[in-house]
């Protein structure tokens, strides 16, 4: 690092410490002379390599499937229960998390690829913000999963991802976690064709991850076995009666003490299907397994991240 580099970093330090009060520096200056910011650095150091594996996996997802990342073999309608039902056609943009984050976003919009409104009565400049939906979690979702709400050892677990779409929540348990068995069940059949392909061509374990072409419903064998599932929103994928039947069957089939993931609280789930009173009882919200992790995250990105077990 040259002199003037030098001077550079050491202003952006100031910067930060110039926004501190007395005890937040001291603790700072004791989180650095105790030498424990060096472990928070490799770790640091850890997530942004595999944040680069993702970002590839990503970049090869982009030449599989359209920009919009959704299939013409599927149907895919704005719900009309819940916290999306103000979603419409005309209102609602869908750019897939995953395969494109804030920074990538923003130049899409630069671009003129993506636009952030639209026009509510044409040719005047009377516009409204479009309502942006992914149906992939994001890279920071799934490196909060697994480095802050799961626990750090999930050796001889299996994490099953309900409606695994791109694969992005099984390429995350397979760079994050020591899962042994990891499990997508989706489907459309043209998106366990396109994460057959990725497992294939970044030569993942076989043995280790998997797509299963199925309904859900239809492998409770599946859903038995596993110690963590995850739950991405499915509203625009299933109807009200489908929903409602799924979370029976869930509720049946996820074994005691496995631990389920949403990016939705469940209560304004169950709320908005009218079943709250009766699976209420069903889970236990849990505290995050690896708080220490929380320092690498901007915790408000991950408030949408819900952990609970089963009772
Ligand atoms: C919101 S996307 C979730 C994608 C992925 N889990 C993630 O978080 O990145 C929901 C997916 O679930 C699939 N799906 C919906 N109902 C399903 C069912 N009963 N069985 C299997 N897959 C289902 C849909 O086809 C869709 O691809």
């Amino acid at each position: 690092m040259s002199d003037s580099e030098l001077i550079s970093s050491k202003s952006r330090i100031l910067d930060l410490f110039a926004e501190l009060d007395d005890s937040e520096l001291n603790s700072i200056e004791q989180w650095i002379c105790s030498q424990s910011y060096k472990k928070d650095l490799e770790a640091k150091k850890t997530l942004i390599r595999t944040d680069k594996l993702l970002t590839k996996t990503g970049d090869a997802i982009k030449k599989l499937v359209p920009f919009e990342a959704e299939m013409s073999s599927e149907k895919i309608v704005p719900p009309t229960v819940g916290d999306q039902a103000d979603c419409t056609e005309s209102n609602t943009c869908h750019v897939d998390e995953f395969l494109y984050d804030h920074d990538q976003v923003d130049t899409l919009v630069k671009e003129g690829k993506l636009k952030r409104h639209y026009c509510i009565d044409c040719n005047s400049r009377n516009v409204k913000e479009l309502i942006y939906i992914s149906h992939s979690m994001s890279r920071q979702a799934l490196q909060y999963i697994f480095k802050v709400l799961l626990p750090s050892d999930l050796e001889d677990k299996q994490i099953l991802d309900v409606g695994s779409r791109l694969g992005a929540v099984l390429y995350g348990a397979y760079y994050l976690s020591n899962a042994s068995s990891i499990i997508g069940i989706e489907m459309n059949k043209e998106f366990c064709e396109v994460q057959e392909k990725i497992i294939h061509k970044f030569s993942m374990d076989a043995d280790r991850i998997r797509v299963i072409h199925s309904d859900v419903m239809e492998r409770p064998d599946i859903v038995q076995q596993s110690n963590v599932i995850i739950i991405n929103v499915l509203d625009f994928f299933v109807d009200i009666p489908k929903h409602k039947e799924m979370w029976h069957f869930f509720k049946k089939h996820i074994k005691k003490g496995s631990y389920l993931i949403c990016n939705r609280s469940m209560a304004d789930t169950l709320n908005s299907l009218d079943m709250f009173e009766e699976l209420m009882n069903w889970l236990s919200i849990c505290i995050p397994n690896q708080m220490k992790n929380e320092i690498f995250f901007d915790v408000e990105d991950c408030s949408e991240l819900y952990l609970y077990t089963v009772n």
